[in-house]
């Protein structure tokens, strides 16, 4: 089960009000959505986005069992975040009242997927967000067998900030030289031989970094979460709000800097903790270790001068 998080805060921070109409981008089986429906009722319009086709199709079936006679207009599109302002105005959407961004990928998909995000199960090294995956489509099998090693010390050191990154991308071609890698076990045990056995036996697994660093350039998430922010300004009613769920410190800087660059319409509202950030209470994170590392901001459309 992916249990949905910071759900009552990221979904109060929105100040939603019946008839609002709202977006989710990352619908994934609806947790969020569901609570948004609750808050729109069935004078709401909500599009759900997401880029996995099956969790939507889940969403459809959890939110309509869940909401029966009370369900919002609800719209369900297979599409990229990024692509957000075609999709409003395909669906005669001018200004949006309220949005969810909770990045990344969910427990299920890693779980469950069969993609290969996942270092305890042996699977084909995929990574993809979308589950049908096309021919051409870039996946971590192709970045670990065709790319240089610069490139792919560089995504592992930058995109999941693996100080072994070097020795992770040298293994990495060396092995393939041998045989290709082709599945997360085959890649597991290279990053095995490429750390100290110190990092074997610490909390956070030795692979997750690296793991992270492929489904981040596989999906290019950084940049899709760049122009989702980007759309903010036009798609956003004034004093209108976003909520950002981030995961890793990746996520986060890229929301910082791209809210800082569009200052002058946006800004982070501040919680009763004075910050522009909530975190999850040791409450959530024991019942929940993967919000650990969950951060929620709130961004606001200013009123135009
Ligand atoms: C953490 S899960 C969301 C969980 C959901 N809020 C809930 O509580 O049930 C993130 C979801 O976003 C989707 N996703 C990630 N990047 C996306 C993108 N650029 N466009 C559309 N969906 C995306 C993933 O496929 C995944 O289903």
């Amino acid at each position: 089960m992916h249990i949905p998080i910071l759900l009552k805060e990221s979904i109060d921070s929105l100040n939603l009000k019946e008839g609002d109409v709202v977006v989710d981008c990352t619908t994934n089986r609806g947790g969020h959505s569901l609570e948004i429906s609750k808050r729109i009722g069935k004078n709401g319009n909500l599009i759900c986005l997401d880029l996995d086709g099956q969790a939507l199709k889940e969403a459809q079936v959890f939110l309509k069992s869940e909401l029966k006679d009370n369900s919002p207009n609800i719209f369900f599109v297979n599409e990229n975040f990024r692509n957000i302002k075609k999709v409003l105005k395909d669906l005669k959407f001018e200004k949006i009242d309220g949005l969810m961004a909770d990045l990344g990928v969910s427990s299920q998909e890693i779980d469950e997927s069969g993609r290969g995000f996942t270092f305890q199960k042996n699977e084909p090294l995929y990574m993809t967000l979308q589950d049908k995956i096309s021919e051409d489509a870039l996946t971590a099998e192709k970045i670990v067998n065709t790319w240089d090693e610069e490139n792919i010390a560089d995504i592992i050191y930058y995109y999941g900030d693996e100080r072994f990154a070097k020795r992770i991308a040298k293994n990495i071609c060396l092995e393939r030289k041998n045989k290709e890698i082709k599945s997360t076990f085959d890649l597991v045990e290279i990053i095995k031989k490429s750390v100290p056995e110190k990092y074997k036996h610490q909390k956070i697994h030795f692979a997750t970094k690296t793991f992270q660093a492929l489904r981040i350039t596989v999906n290019d998430e950084l940049r899709a979460e760049e122009e989702l922010v980007q759309a903010l300004p036009e798609i956003l009613k004034e004093n209108k709000r976003a909520s950002f769920l981030t995961f890793h410190s990746g996520e986060d800087r890229v929301l910082k800097k791209s809210v800082n660059l569009l200052k002058d319409e946006l800004r982070f509202i501040k919680f009763d903790n004075k910050k522009n950030f909530l975190e999850p209470e040791r409450k959530e994170i024991f019942e929940n270790p993967r919000s650990r590392s969950a951060k929620l901001r709130v961004v606001e459309k200013k009123y135009a001068n």
